[in-house]
């Protein structure tokens, strides 16, 4: 690890203290000109380190910068292989390019994970885009590779991040957060995070082989939003609130939660998580074709009661004639004022 790794993750995890020089140069046995070097490289990074002559480094507390460095030190699973990247096209693409070319027993469960400050081309479900400014956002992809017992139950992995996402931020920013079946999160009544679940199938056996779980976590309001989606984008935080929680340490407690999901999902032990956080069960719905408008001509869009949802994940809407029915994929609305 190069001296400015090591910096990195001593200031991370002394966030509240002010290290001297000295301090510094002694715990990773290397000069003071090593250690101010180091500093001048992080500033350069982009990193805000508080360098008072007296007192030493600290950084800064506004500093909220995503490194693997200061997710490491959050993580449970500490061999999990974090990279996090100033920009990219898409980490979902990344992490599909590193996962293509690495040998097949690496990152099964959830071990490597990809990050960026910034996307340029960020994906959304359904061919949308993700809008992924840079500094204010989370954006990570994480990978694994289902085995026998996990093939038949993978596609549940996409509603275990949404749960694992719902809590984190519950239990790190203290937000009440509810999940809009399928797999939207949400905080004050807005969307604050997507995910969209890639899988590449391996040709000869016709298996799945890998799952990328892509996961866009809105937590900061950004200078420049468009229009288009200026109203229906939700923040962790919204303007002006006064906190202090780090990127950092969200992302790391999604990957601990999900980790953790994932090695139970035989066991479904989720499930009634994601039951206790919807925001749709008792409510009436509208579904159809998604990407269709409903009211439209010809469209097949209908009404009914959101009762409960099943062990699969599915959601068992009553119909206006009485008759049930399970929806598995798709995107529902929720009627307006109900
Ligand atoms: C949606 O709500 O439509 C899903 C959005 C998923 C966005 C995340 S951000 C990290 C990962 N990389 C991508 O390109 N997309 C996902």
């Amino acid at each position: 690890m190069s001296v400015k790794s090591e910096l990195l993750k001593l200031l991370e995890a002394n966030r509240d203290k002010d290290l001297s020089g000295e301090q510094i140069a002694k715990s990773l046995n290397v000069t003071r000109a090593a250690v101010w070097k180091a500093v001048q490289a992080l500033q350069s990074d982009g990193y805000e380190i508080d360098a008072k002559n007296k007192l030493g480094y600290r950084l800064s507390g506004k500093s909220d910068r995503l490194s693997a460095e200061g997710i490491g030190l959050y993580l449970e699973k500490k061999d999990t292989k974090v990279i996090v990247l100033p920009e990219v096209d898409s980490t979902n693409n990344e992490l599909k390019r590193i996962a293509m070319s690495a040998p097949d027993d690496e990152g099964a469960s959830g071990g490597i994970v990809v990050l960026s400050e910034h996307q340029t081309s960020g994906k959304g479900r359904r061919g949308r885009g993700f809008y992924s400014p840079e500094g204010s956002g989370i954006y990570m992809s994480i990978l694994f590779r289902p085995d026998e017992e996990r093939a038949s139950d993978v596609v549940l992995v996409t509603t275990q991040a949404a749960v694992a996402v719902a809590h984190a931020v519950s239990l790190v920013c203290k937000k009440e957060t509810k999940i809009k079946w399928v797999n939207d999160v949400y905080s004050d009544d807005k969307k604050i995070c997507g995910i969209l679940t890639e899988a590449v199938s391996d040709f000869e056996s016709g298996g799945i082989e890998l799952v990328i779980v892509g996961i866009g976590i809105n937590v900061r309001r950004p200078a420049d939003i468009p229009d288009d989606i200026k109203d229906i984008m939700g923040f962790i935080y919204d303007e002006n609130e006064d906190e202090n929680v780090s990127r950092n340490e969200i992302a790391a407690t999604v990957i601990n939660e999900l980790q953790k999901y994932y090695d139970d999902l035989p066991d479904r032990s989720f499930i009634k998580e994601y039951k206790t956080r919807s925001n749709v069960i008792g409510k009436r719905i509208r579904f159809g074709t998604p990407g269709s408008i409903p009211g439209a001509s010809g469209d097949d869009w209908r009404e009914g009661i959101a009762e409960d949802i099943d062990d699969s994940g599915g959601l068992i809407v009553r119909l206006e004639d009485g008759s049930v029915e399970v929806l598995r994929t798709g995107e529902i609305s929720l009627r307006v004022g109900e």
